[in-house]
């Protein structure tokens, strides 16, 4: 039996642009993911997720994904979280060089499903991580990374950029371009989560903005200067500029916003953070729904945001200086 954590993250820049090519900056947040996994003396698979801030169901299947459980939350929900399992145990097999070695996966998540807190890519990385260990093959971070992007990658139908996955790994805060994927040192960051208590569907909303983007020669744009925006950020970070990082996050939630990717309630929730006082604010993920994240020294943005109808709940959120770790050898 082995335990590992990973990880969840926020973006302070970059969310969709990355996927065209240009930087984002995410960072590594202390809301982790607990997989435990144990390996049977048959080839099965058996899942049980306790908590996924959904009412906990547990699935049992040898395989695959397409046979429906019945539980008591949203189908595609648990179908995408069963999906990255079954794909993890896939890439952890094929690391272990045995393919029909079974496993028992215990899944315990402190990470909303996806609300653009990287829950996908924090239960991949822990998942891949416990199972090559508990076969006595851990791997390297930067194998454990690329396997929890393959992953990701065809989960997401080809839509994933190595930003979720490498950050949970790695922890702290890291910049991702293609394949140049590095940790930054960054100052203490004030980090505030509003969560309105919904989730966007990532490879749908990719897939909305691909087609804006071939559409409209603005939205081409538009992703650009998000791309320049993260330089700019990555600057301001590396000055310890906080109310300059706070003033370009704003700026990208504006451009997420022109890209179509808000909503009500994360519009609502930016606003506000901003008027409570926060450094700056935006979105974080694919959008759609979910989480905002804030930079907040003095506590106006959580109260402000308390007092927003549509957040159901707010938090302040530590920056994880560590990624994967394992808990129980
Ligand atoms: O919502 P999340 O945490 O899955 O983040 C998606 C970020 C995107 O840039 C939209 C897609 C990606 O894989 O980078």
């Amino acid at each position: 039996m082995t335990l590992s954590s990973a990880p969840g993250k926020v973006y302070l820049f970059g969310e969709h642009a990355v996927v065209y090519g240009y930087p984002a900056i995410p960072c590594a947040i202390e809301r982790r993911a607990f997989v435990r996994v144990t390996p049977r003396d048959d080839s099965r698979i058996r899942v049980v997720a306790e908590d996924l801030t959904l009412d906990g169901f547990t699935v049992e299947y040898t395989g695959g994904t397409t046979g429906q459980p019945d539980v008591d939350v949203r189908p595609e929900l648990v179908e995408a979280a069963m999906g990255y399992v079954d794909h993890a145990i896939s890439e952890a097999r094929d690391a272990i060089g045995v393919t029909d070695v079974g496993f028992d996966v215990t899944i315990q998540s402190d990470i909303p499903l996806g609300a653009g807190l990287g829950s996908s890519a924090a239960v991949t990385v822990a998942a891949i991580d416990a199972a090559t260990r508990s076969m006595g093959t851990p791997l390297e971070l930067s194998e454990l990374a690329e396997r929890a992007y393959r992953t990701e990658h065809a989960v997401q139908d080809g839509q994933a950029s190595r930003a979720d996955t490498f950050c949970s790994t790695m922890g702290g805060v890291v910049r991702v371009q293609d394949d140049d994927c590095r940790t930054i040192d960054a100052p203490g960051l004030p980090f505030v989560v509003g969560f309105d208590g919904g989730a966007g569907e990532t490879g749908e909303l990719v897939s909305a903005v691909r087609a804006l983007r071939d559409e409209y020669g603005f939205a081409a744009e538009t992703i650009e200067a998000i791309g320049h925006l993260v330089d700019a950020g990555n600057a301001a970070l590396a000055e310890n500029d906080l109310a300059e990082v706070g003033r370009l996050m704003s700026f990208n939630h504006g451009l997420l916003s022109a890209l179509g990717v808000s909503s009500r309630s994360l519009d609502e929730m930016y606003w506000a953070a901003r008027e409570g006082g926060a450094h700056g604010a935006k979105l974080t993920g694919a959008g759609g729904g979910g989480c905002i994240v804030a930079l907040d020294t003095d506590g106006g943005a959580i109260t402000a945001l308390e007092a927003t109808p549509g957040c159901e709940q707010t938090f302040r959120a530590d920056l994880a200086s560590e990624g994967v770790r394992v808990e129980e050898p």
